[in-house]
């Protein structure tokens, strides 16, 4: 099993994501799992410049990190979104990755996946809205969704409890990969009314979103 962290904090081993990702592939190692931390400040990934062709060709013009990134998420078993709270949110590194998944979203291929969220705060905001973005984004392309952690730190220290979370959630995910865990993502997502509008804008833009809507039709998600 491959699993792999993809860490939009820019602090480097002494951050408070990065200890929380050490905690739990600690255990992923120990229980015979192969890791990977992708730090997002080391890469070069330029802004989303919105011109859609992912959308419509089905490939980004960009020649930057966010290729060979993806490929190693399409090629992991296991994809932690690790990220601090900035200002109420993901911080703007990570977020500038997720934008360009863009396609990645609108052609969920994650469904034989395992996914986790990992985020550290201060103690100001909503932090359940920060890891369920992260895990949302990750389950809504199909891949289970195995738990979330977001850890109060202070001067980067990260309690007990919120770290034996970590190396809990660590467990969890190869166990779930062993156990083959399911979910039903077809069923809940074709539910959901992100789903909904995301077939309406695909189906009725399918001139525009030509790529979109052959992947949609070829999985039999549309039959309009
Ligand atoms: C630009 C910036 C914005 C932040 N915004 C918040 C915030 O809204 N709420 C909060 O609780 N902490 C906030 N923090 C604190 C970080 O979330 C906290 O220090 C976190 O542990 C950093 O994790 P890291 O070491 O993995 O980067 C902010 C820090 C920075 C630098």
């Amino acid at each position: 099993m491959k699993i792999i962290a993809i860490n939009g904090s820019p602090h480097g081993k002494r951050g408070s994501c990065s200890y929380l990702i050490k905690q739990m592939f600690t255990e992923c190692e120990k229980l015979g799992a192969e890791t990977e931390v992708i730090r997002l400040i080391k890469h070069k990934i330029n802004f989303c410049l919105g011109c859609g062709k992912c959308m419509s060709e089905g490939i980004c013009p960009q020649k930057d990190d966010v290729k060979e990134i993806q490929d190693k998420i399409r090629e992991a078993d296991g994809i932690v979104y690790a990220s601090p709270v900035y200002v109420g949110h993901i911080s703007g590194l990570l977020k500038n990755f997720i934008d360009r998944c863009f396609a990645m979203g609108h052609r969920p291929s994650l469904h034989d996946k395992y996914a986790a969220a990992v985020s550290a705060y201060a103690g100001i905001g909503d932090i359940n809205m920060v890891t369920d973005y992260m895990l949302n984004n990750l389950s809504g392309q199909g891949a289970y969704p195995v738990g979330k952690v977001c850890a109060y730190t202070l001067n980067i220290k990260v309690s007990e409890e919120d770290q034996e979370k970590a190396r809990q959630m660590g467990r969890d995910m190869v166990d779930a990969f062993r156990q083959k865990k399911k979910f039903d993502w077809e069923k809940q997502a074709m539910a959901s009314k992100g789903f909904k509008a995301l077939e309406k804008f695909i189906t009725e833009r399918k001139d525009l979103a030509k790529e979109d809507y052959k992947y949609w039709k070829e999985k039999g998600w549309t039959d309009k």
